[in-house]
């Protein structure tokens, strides 16, 4: 009897006192504050300040039909490494010369939606004079920024790392709407040889949810990418298995800080063997084991889903992207390469005026080739032998 009694004591409690009615949830509180009845008086909701509807209509413009994004914020030091290989000094000049190369590439608009910048390049002038920011915008790319600080040593972890840089962030986010950027960038990094340790993943996805929030009040589209080295030689059903728990997490933590969906946009790896696995993987099983893995995690409301290239050649992370293009999906499902789109170009451009042209042509050539992935179009047919050259590189900083 006794028993009895308690059940529908409790019972009745769970009906009545402790949960709240449907109808009293506030949209998108989190399961865990709607449990926590000292929580309840607070209004939890998705929110985006004043920039909820430009932040949805930035993110749809960015993930637009056959589009991507440009990734070109490399910082000055890895900026540098890129010009010293091919034999040039890093100089604000050679940078900027190198950036004007990029942003003023005839047509690249129909290809490129959004390129993301480095702070010098968003307040930087191409060689003749214009903004870098009002020529990309005439070319009809949105300029975006990276906004994170870079990567320290985590305390306390397996030799992981965690990235800086919220310190400050709205404000710095405020002055880069100002100066045209509509959307931000933070990369951090998970490393799959050193763990993953619960720890870094926790940091990861704490610090990606965080930047997230604060990105979107200030009228910024936050790119969130957790990017899962490329670095061991793991199978690829091990980089699932992480992949599964980052995103879980960071979609987790970003429920916790009311971050809406429908204005972020995501920037994963390719789900794909480490680098150093003997048994490499065609793209049909990246482009199944990738959109798995999309399909359990990120839920409809996201916009776009665009790929990072890691290290992969140039027409391997075109022919996964092309893969993944062959059936539907609930979200754009596109590319934000560095690598992968700039590589064949730095190298035909080598530092010589005369070469401005052909270099071009490159980029030009490797954002419609994505462009045509994108719409799972995309052949193969025709690429140099230069193209399908790796590039990955152990603990590549960004
Ligand atoms: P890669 O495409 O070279 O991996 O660059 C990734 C990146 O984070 C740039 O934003």
């Amino acid at each position: 009897m006794a028993q009895v009694l308690s059940k529908m004591a409790s019972a009745t409690l769970l009906k009545t006192s402790f949960l709240p009615k449907r109808s009293e949830w506030f949209p998108g509180q989190s399961s865990r504050a709607s449990l926590q009845p000292h929580l309840m008086s607070a209004t939890f909701t998705v929110h985006a300040g004043s920039y909820s509807d430009e932040l949805i209509k930035t993110a749809k413009s960015v993930a637009s039909p056959g589009r991507g994004i440009l990734a070109m914020d490399e910082s000055n030091a890895t900026c540098g490494k890129r010009l010293a290989s091919i034999g040039l000094e890093n100089t604000e000049a050679n940078r900027q010369a190198y950036r004007t190369l990029l942003v003023s590439v005839p047509g690249l608009g129909q290809y490129i939606s959004g390129a993301i910048l480095f702070e010098e390049t968003l307040y930087q002038s191409t060689m003749d004079g214009k903004k870098m920011v009002d020529v990309l915008v005439e070319q009809n790319i949105m300029p975006g920024i990276k906004v994170d600080k870079g990567l320290v040593p985590l305390a306390g972890s397996n030799d992981e790392s965690w990235c800086q840089g919220l310190d400050g962030l709205a404000s710095r986010c405020a002055a880069y709407y100002q100066q045209g950027a509509r959307f931000a960038k933070w990369r951090t990094v998970v490393s799959i040889p050193n763990g993953p340790s619960d720890l870094a993943v926790k940091e990861a996805a704490w610090g990606l949810a965080r930047y997230a929030a604060i990105a979107q009040e200030n009228g910024l589209v936050p790119i969130v990418e957790p990017e899962i080295m490329l670095d061991g030689d793991h199978g690829i059903e091990r980089t699932f298995e992480v992949a599964q728990k980052v995103w879980a997490e960071v979609f987790f933590y970003m429920a916790e800080n009311n971050v809406m969906y429908e204005g972020i946009l995501l920037k994963p790896s390719m789900v794909t063997p480490g680098a150093e696995c003997k048994e490499k993987a065609t793209p049909e099983q990246v482009a199944e084991f990738t959109l798995k893995l999309l399909h359990r995690r990120i839920p409809p409301a996201v916009p776009g889903i665009m790929f990072l290239s890691g290290g992969q050649s140039e027409v391997e992370a075109t022919l996964n992207l092309n893969a993944m293009n062959q059936g539907p999906s609930p979200w754009h499902v596109s590319f934000s390469y560095a690598r992968a789109l700039q590589n064949t170009c730095l190298k035909t451009w080598g530092g010589r005026p005369e070469n401005v042209k052909a270099a071009q042509d490159a980029l030009l050539q490797r954002a419609k080739s994505n462009s045509l992935a994108q719409l799972g179009k995309y052949t193969g047919e025709g690429e140099s032998e230069e193209a399908k050259e790796g590039m990955f590189v152990k603990g590549y900083k960004y």
